[in-house]
């Protein structure tokens, strides 16, 4: 649900963009007037690890680091990396070998892996590769500014510690970026979930949920500052559940996902919340009900089936059938009609037949996605897959199936889109259009890009348009300002 237009996306193994592997350059300058030095960061994977940099970019400035988009001006070149499929970690092992010959030419020049790859291998990136002078998992970021100084000094910076409470939720996040309108807040981190297939409750850690006191913080600053939206981000949202230490749930201090939504949506009805990612298993008629309550609150819900058949659901530890999952899609469309619904789905997973495989067509059918992130099965080391699982369907074989798997979303987000003309869309505006200045950009309520043309001018960036949908293409819907 991610839209990343801002965004270079980088991964072959990826055919959408929700928690897409992304790679971002960040612009920016701390106005300081003492930069000691200056750091470059690439971010791979999810909106999560975006969403990480920015918290690190914020550590960093604390110590008087700037940032720079251009890779020749940094001292410190940190990529921010992803492990979820082979071809991710392959990416950033390449773009490694070629900061090897930058560090020749700029001796003292200090390169950094930080995120998921760094906690899957931890020292062993050291001395396998030499090519990295910091290794940092994803909990340890507060520990960034001293490991470099280590890292001076000619040792290698390693800090690999998975935690049970950070959350970096006091934490302002530097908007490295930024459209202005847009932003990412993570509620939680990690994930206690173990599909069978996915290396995040490894890399990330056990899961917890962050201060709402805190979220609610960001979201208003966020709001005071123009920003017009904010995406609520978690491996597996429906879960969050928080009780401030100060009080017990008889004092009713606990906080659901459905009570944070209540909370941020109430900050004002011109901030558009959006979230990011339901477990099928998590998501609570509780959390329907409040969507369904606040207009502000973006009727479009990321719901990731991965199978379409409940024998393989049940080896990939997805705790949810077949048919258990069409009967939530029937509940949202029942409380949210109109409700925008997209989707992951992993094709050639370890043992998938023929007949498995039909059956994940046959859900697609049913569904009707508006938006599909499809891959193919990419065993990870470490997973419960890899070690009870042979990895045996062949990879033409997973390449096919995903081909079909494209060649039915394709058709259908095309009729999604084609639903949306004649109708009128509620568009916050992001900026200008990709393709010409003279048009507008901006998303509608269930997550469709939206262009049209500039004919108010009393319209700007973050602010919201009623557009008469006239005609669409695969991926925008294009219209005329409702005057
Ligand atoms: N927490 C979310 C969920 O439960 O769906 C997202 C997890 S992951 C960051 C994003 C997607 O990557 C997953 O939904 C899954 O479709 C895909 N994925 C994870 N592990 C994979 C693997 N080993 N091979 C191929 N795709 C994988
Ligand atoms: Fe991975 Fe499953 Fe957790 Fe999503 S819910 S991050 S797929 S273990
Ligand atoms: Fe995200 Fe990749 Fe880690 S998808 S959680 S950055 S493995």
């Amino acid at each position: 649900m991610f839209e990343l237009t801002h965004h270079k996306v980088h991964d072959e193994n990826r055919q959408g963009g929700v928690f897409a592997p992304l790679v971002s350059t960040h612009p920016f300058s701390t106005g300081e007037a003492s930069v000691q030095k200056i750091f470059y960061i690439e971010s791979y994977g999810c909106a999560m690890n975006f969403a990480d940099s920015e918290v690190v970019a914020s550590i960093l400035q604390d110590k008087g680091f700037g940032v720079t988009q251009n890779l020749q001006e940094a001292d410190l070149i940190l990529l921010n990396t992803c492990s979820i499929r082979e071809k991710a970690e392959v990416t950033v092992r390449k773009r490694l070998t070629e900061f090897r010959r930058l560090k020749k030419e700029k001796p003292g020049l200090l390169v950094g892996v930080l995120g998921c790859m760094a906690e899957r291998l931890k020292a062993k990136f050291i001395d396998e590769e030499n090519l990295v002078d910091l290794v940092v998992g994803p909990d340890a970021y507060r520990t960034l500014p001293g490991l470099i100084e280590e890292a001076e000094t000619g040792q290698k910076g390693v800090n690999v510690l998975l935690s049970r409470e950070e959350t970096y939720g006091d934490i302002a996040p530097i908007r490295l970026n930024s459209n202005g309108v847009t932003a990412f807040v993570s509620i939680m981190r990690g994930c206690n979930n173990m599909c069978s297939f996915c290396v995040v409750p490894f890399t990330r850690g056990r899961e917890r949920s962050r201060d709402a006191d805190s979220i609610i913080k960001e979201c208003k600053d966020l709001f005071v500052n123009g920003y017009r939206e904010v995406t609520l981000l978690g491996q597996n949202v429906d879960s969050y559940y928080y009780l401030s230490p100060a009080l017990s749930i008889d004092e009713d201090g606990a906080v659901t996902f459905a009570n944070l939504l209540e909370r941020v949506a109430k900050i004002s009805p011109l901030l558009r919340v959006r979230f990011s990612t339901s477990h099928p298993k998590d998501i609570t008629d509780d959390v329907l009900f409040t969507m369904k309550k606040y207009d502000n609150i973006c009727k479009y819900i990321h719901l990731p089936v991965q199978s379409g058949s409940s024998r393989v659901l049940q080896l990939m530890n997805r705790t949810y059938t077949r048919e258990w999952y069409i009967n939530k899609v029937n509940r949202i469309r029942e409380v949210l009609p109109g409700c925008g619904l997209s989707t992951d789905v992993i094709t050639g997973f370890c043992s998938e037949t023929e007949e498995d495989h039909q059956g994940t067509l046959s859900l697609m059918e049913y569904c009707e996605y508006d938006l599909a992130y499809m891959y193919y099965y990419s065993e990870r080391p470490g997973t419960l897959a890899e070690r009870r699982y042979e990895d045996d369907v062949p990879e033409v074989i997973k390449k096919r199936r995903l081909q079909e798997v494209i060649a039915i979303h394709r058709i259908q987000s095309l009729v999604s889109m084609q639903k949306e003309v004649g109708k009128t869309a509620r568009v916050l505006i992001e900026g200008n259009s990709k393709k010409s200045e003279e048009y507008w950009a901006g998303r509608s309520d269930n997550n469709k890009v939206v262009v049209f043309p500039k004919a108010d001018n009393k319209l700007y960036k973050g602010s919201y348009a009623d557009v008469l949908i006239t005609e669409c293409t695969a991926g925008t819907l294009i219209g005329n300002l409702i005057k």
